[in-house]
């Protein structure tokens, strides 16, 4: 088709941002790291045509892949499906429920420096699939829901557990549903994140987030996500140095 396949040259985007990550040696705060994101949104299956899920385009997952990949780490993106490729350089494992993106952590999460959560992974799945297509009745129909393995929080369970950083999605009570869930969750860092609002978070091209450790608060006002995966890059290997020390 002329668009992909081997021979065909990389976007000068791509090409310049490879550049820079190999050239600028100051900027590779991750080399020789393991970094697995995962990233997208999960879909639940209801029955073969029809599924649960939600608003996340994966860009700011992809975003914090390329900014990983850049600053020297091997980066490892789990992820749901979106309208993206992969940045180059970076393995991709792609799933679609929660179950698949468990799996797919489990799989190689041990062998990881540092862990992201990007994903904004369906809190439930119906509780069965129908092995055929529902068909449409006058009746109000109801569809049990059962609660999916909350993958970051899995991580606890492991016997080597990575630097984890989670994400923390909020409409309102913003700062203090994320403190709530950097505990729950036993994260080194969670980045909140107002979605819901026009301009920012779900499906935008911009987000703004306030970073949250343990004994840390930096806000990142509102810019591209590409701008804002390099500055939480840039943070996470601070803490993440500091913390090995
Ligand atoms: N997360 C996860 N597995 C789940 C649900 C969430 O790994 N089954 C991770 C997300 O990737 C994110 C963090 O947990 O890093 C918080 O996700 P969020 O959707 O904000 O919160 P929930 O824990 O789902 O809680 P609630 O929906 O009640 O806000």
């Amino acid at each position: 088709c002329g668009e992909s396949g081997a021979g065909r040259l990389l976007t000068l985007t791509e090409i310049v941002v490879q550049l820079t990550a190999h050239l600028n040696s100051a900027e590779q705060c991750l080399a020789g790291k393991k970094v697995m994101i995962t990233a997208g949104p999960t879909i639940e299956a209801i029955d073969p045509v029809r599924f649960l899920s939600n608003h996340s385009s994966g860009k700011m997952g992809y975003a914090l892949a390329q900014a990983a990949y850049s600053a020297g780490a091997e980066v490892t993106l789990v992820s749901g499906p979106v309208a993206m490729s992969a940045p180059a350089g970076v393995t991709l494992v792609s799933v679609h429920s929660a179950e698949q993106m468990f799996n797919a952590v489990q799989a190689s999460v041990q062998q990881m420096d540092i862990f992201i959560g990007c994903a904004a992974v369906a809190d439930y799945r119906p509780e069965s699939v129908q092995s055929q297509k529902i068909k449409k009745s006058p009746e109000v129909m109801t569809i049990q829901l059962t609660p999916t393995i909350d993958i970051l929080a899995s991580l606890n369970d492991l016997p080597t557990k990575p630097f984890a950083v989670g994400f923390a999605a909020e409409t309102q009570n913003i700062k203090d549903y994320a403190l709530g869930k950097l505990e729950a969750k036993k994260c080194d860092l969670i980045m909140a994140n107002h979605v819901g609002i026009e301009g920012t978070g779900f499906g935008s091209d911009d987000n703004a987030v306030t970073v949250l450790g343990h004994d840390l608060q930096i806000e990142l006002p509102k810019q591209s996500k590409t701008m804002l995966a390099r500055a939480m890059i840039s943070i996470i290997a601070d803490t993440y140095k500091q913390r090995k020390l």
